[in-house]
């Protein structure tokens, strides 16, 4: 925040931005936001108000480097007045000009002047006369040597008259301020001006008993006692700061109409006496951080029964008595942060009060607070409590439930870093008002399924940086995510996760968590398993459909698909040797009839199969076909060529009879061969007598036309044949086709 820088740049780069602000707003911007003040303590260290550039520039020297080398972008300002100046709008800034001898006329419209790193050694009634309707004129490190008494005369509009970083004699300053005579003036800032002697007595103000002036900024002059009486004579001082001004000592006396009063970066040891034998009936607020005071008790605030804003930030307090601020009337905003006392101590009723309605109390992290579980009793108007940084760690829920019990208009909870590892079940059961809910940077990593059911005022919840490795949909009542207007949940250890992680995923990756999740999507890291380590949640892959895919359902699938491969596997596998399978089976099964069939008539018959064929074939039948009938099928085979002897026909006769089945091996030559004719003509008469079906028809070849006798063609239509294949496939066939046959029982033919 702009406001954040430390004072001395900021006089200069107000003087700067004068285009854009009021002057006058300035003034209450910078000292009488509360929020600033917090926010600027926030930052402040200590040591600053110190630090060798101010000492530097508090003894006249080198302090104004900085200041001169800014690099402040002046792109919208024009040159003007001689090529000296910069203008845009009305203002004008003269900077860092040695060729600057005076001032020259600017533009009519001009009504605010800044002077900077500029000679103007003397100024005299003269010096201004070129700009004489300015409103606000700003003179810092103009190198003044000398004031004359008239000097401001001729500026008759001022408003706002502020110097900067110069040096002055206690008397030339007084006779200088003398003629500041505008009756529009309300306010006048001396900062960091050195002054050659001492402040205190010098009634540097005295010249100025008429001015109307109702502000007075003195931030980083050397003061060293404040003393009521130096700014008496300035009869319409409403607000003093007097901030990092060195003072050690307070001198009060008489009434002060203060209204608002900057004490801060001062070097007070003590409380100021401020209600010892002075009062300030009319002061509003009193800022008194970054000072070393240790102690205030209720006594030395009592004579400020306006007061409604109380800062005493920074301090190292060691004690709060019951009843401080019991007393003050008016008293909404109490600042209490950062004090970095050991072990301060906080007593029961500390806060009691009946206006109270904003504490911050975050107590610096080393030291341990050893604040009362009833601090907060009796202060049951409290809407905002701050106890971020205080250290909580050990604290047990029954701690809270006495601490919380009863803020029930709470709205506002910052236990931002207080080290708790977990929520505190006190808050929902007690403050049902309560929007926004600070919880950042402790160790939390769980909370009670329904915990946020009853906050239904909740509009902002902060939970970044915490143990939280899981979300699922229970840890949000349900619309609890959608009634919030902020929510973070940043920079926590997430276990990227299907069943810690879905949900919360999920909601991520909605268009909405945009605006709704800060720190989003950056702050949303995976910190589990390893694989998606540092991995944004929402890029993981988590989703339904991935998470669908749990390990044990993979697991299912995975075998599922193994056992279907082995199945199509096998499928194939028994698809190829068919043949081969089949004919196995009814080779089993062949055997098996076999065998009956010897026990049962086996006996009758002295072949099994009488194969016919021509002369040419008997090769090829003795080769291809008899070897597996007779080694494999251990059936009894008779072929004439091969086993006949003596007359022919009577051979053919009684071996057909002693054979069981008659096997035709048909071809061309067969058809040629009379032999082969009559073998057929005995077969089928054989069919007609015994009445079942013993002829097995081979077709080793397909039989020319010419050569299809009426008998066979009869043969080849009626009955079923089985044709001769070279191929593997085709012998596989052929073979269980034939086996098929010889399988047959000798069913009578019909
Ligand atoms: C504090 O700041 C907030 C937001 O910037 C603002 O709404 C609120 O009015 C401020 N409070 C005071 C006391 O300035
Ligand atoms: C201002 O003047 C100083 C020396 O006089 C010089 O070092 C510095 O660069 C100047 N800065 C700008 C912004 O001109
Ligand atoms: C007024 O400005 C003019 C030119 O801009 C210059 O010559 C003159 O010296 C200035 N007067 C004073 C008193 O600075
Ligand atoms: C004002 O001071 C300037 C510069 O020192 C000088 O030249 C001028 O004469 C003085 N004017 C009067 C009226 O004293
Ligand atoms: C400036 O002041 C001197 C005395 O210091 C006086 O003589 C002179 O008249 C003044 N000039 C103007 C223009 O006021
Ligand atoms: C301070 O004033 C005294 C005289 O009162 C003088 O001797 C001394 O040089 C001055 N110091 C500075 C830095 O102006
Ligand atoms: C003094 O400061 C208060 C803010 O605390 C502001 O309201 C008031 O207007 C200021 N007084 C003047 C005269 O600017
Ligand atoms: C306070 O203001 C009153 C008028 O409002 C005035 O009479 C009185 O002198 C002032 N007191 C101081 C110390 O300025
Ligand atoms: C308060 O005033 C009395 C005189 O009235 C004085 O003796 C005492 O020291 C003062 N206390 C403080 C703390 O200044
Ligand atoms: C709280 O303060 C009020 C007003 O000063 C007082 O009456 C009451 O006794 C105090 N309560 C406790 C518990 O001290
Ligand atoms: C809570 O306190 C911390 C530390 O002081 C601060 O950074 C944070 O912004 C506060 N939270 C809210 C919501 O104001």
């Amino acid at each position: 925040m702009f406001y954040n820088i430390v004072l001395s740049v900021l006089i200069f780069d107000s003087a700067i931005r004068g285009v854009h602000s009021h002057p006058e707003q300035t003034f209450e911007k910078t000292r009488m936001t509360t929020n600033q003040t917090v926010s600027r303590n926030g930052v402040y260290s200590r040591g600053d108000s110190f630090d060798t550039e101010n000492l530097d520039t508090r003894f006249g020297h080198s302090g104004g480097k900085r200041r001169c080398k800014t690099k402040k972008s002046f792109s919208k300002y024009h040159p003007c007045g001689n090529q000296l100046c910069l203008c845009n709008r009305y203002v004008a800034v003269c900077r860092n000009n040695s060729l600057f001898e005076y001032i020259p006329k600017l533009p009519s419209n001009i009504r605010r002047l800044h002077l900077i790193c500029t000679a103007l050694p003397v100024i005299n009634n003269s010096t201004f006369s070129n700009v004489s309707s300015l409103t606000h004129l700003y003179l810092v490190e103009t190198h003044i040597r000398h004031c004359e008494p008239n000097a401001f005369s001729k500026l008759s509009k001022l408003q706002s008259l502020r110097i900067g970083y110069n040096k002055f004699t206690p008397d030339n300053l007084k006779r200088c301020l003398t003629s500041v005579t505008s009756r529009n003036l309300r306010t006048l800032a001396l900062y960091a001006v050195y002054i050659n002697g001492t402040f205190s007595g010098s009634k540097i103000f005295s010249g100025m008993s008429n001015s109307p002036v109702q502000n007075i900024i003195m931030d980083r002059t050397y003061i060293d006692t404040y003393s009521i009486d130096d700014f008496s004579p300035l009869k319409h001082m409403r607000n003093l700061s007097l901030q990092g001004c060195w003072i050690t000592a307070t001198v009060f006396e008489g009434t002060s109409n203060l209204t608002t009063l900057w004490l801060s970066e001062n070097a007070l040891v003590k409380f100021p006496p401020f209600c010892n034998q002075t009062t300030f009936p009319k002061i509003k607020e009193l800022f008194m951080d970054g000072n070393f005071i240790r102690y205030f008790g209720a006594f030395e605030l009592d004579c400020m029964t306006s007061l409604e804003r109380f800062s005493i930030s920074f301090n190292p307090l060691a004690y709060l008595e019951p009843n401080t601020f019991s007393g003050l009337p008016r008293l909404n905003t109490i600042f209490m942060r950062n004090n970095y006392g050991s072990s301060f101590r906080i007593r029961k009723h500390a806060f009691n009060s009946s206006r109270l309605i904003n504490l911050h109390l975050g107590i610096y992290e080393i030291h341990a607070p050893h604040m009362s579980q009833q601090a907060f009793n009796s202060c049951n108007k409290l809407e905002k409590l701050d106890l971020s940084m205080s250290r909580f760690e050990n604290k047990e829920e029954a701690y809270f439930d006495v601490m919380f019990a009863g803020l029930t208009n709470l709205k506002d909870l910052n236990l931002s870093g207080t080290g708790i590892g977990f929520l505190p079940a006190v808050i929902p059961r007690v403050m049902q008002h309560l929007e926004t809910l600070d919880v950042s940077h402790n160790q939390i990593s769980w909370w009670a399924t329904e915990y946020f059911r009853n906050l239904n005022s909740l509009k902002t919840l902060i939970m970044a940086s915490n143990q939280i490795d899981t979300i699922h949909r229970f840890s949000f009542s349900s619309g609890r995510i959608q009634s919030l207007s902020k929510i973070d949940l940043s920079y926590n250890p997430y276990s990227c996760s299907c069943e810690n992680l879905l949900w919360f995923s999920k909601l991520l990756k909605t268009k909405k968590a945009t605006n709704k999740f800060m720190n989003y999507p950056s702050g949303y890291l995976c910190s589990a398993p390893s694989a998606l380590e540092g991995k944004k949640v929402i890029d993981t892959p988590i989703s339904h459909r991935y998470c669908l895919l749990t390990p044990v359902i993979s697991l299912v699938i995975t075998s599922v698909s193994v056992g279907l491969l082995l199945l199509i596997f096998t499928l194939s596998m028994v698809y190829r040797h068919r043949w081969h399978l089949r004919y196995f089976v009814y080779m089993l099964r062949y055997y098996h009839i076999r065998f009956q069939r010897l026990v049962n008539d086996g006996c009758n018959y002295r072949y099994d199969i009488y194969l016919s064929c021509s002369e040419e074939d008997v090769d090829f039948i003795l080769e291809n076909i008899l070897p597996r009938l007779e080694h494999e099928l251990n059936l009894r085979v008779f072929i004439p060529q091969r086993d006949g002897i003596g007359n022919k026909i009577d051979g053919i006769i009684e071996n057909m009879d002693a054979s069981r089945r008659v096997i035709l091996c048909i071809s061309d030559t067969f058809a040629a061969d009379h032999y082969c004719e009559f073998e057929t003509s005995l077969a089928y008469e054989r069919v007609l007598n015994e009445r079942r079906d013993l002829v097995i028809v081979i077709l080793l070849e397909e039989i020319k036309v010419v050569n299809v006798t009426k008998t066979l063609h009869r043969i080849l239509t009626v009955d079923e044949y089985i044709p001769w294949d070279c191929s593997e496939q085709g012998v596989n066939m052929f073979w269980l086709r034939l086996i098929q046959h010889l399988d047959y029982t000798d069913e009578p033919r019909p």
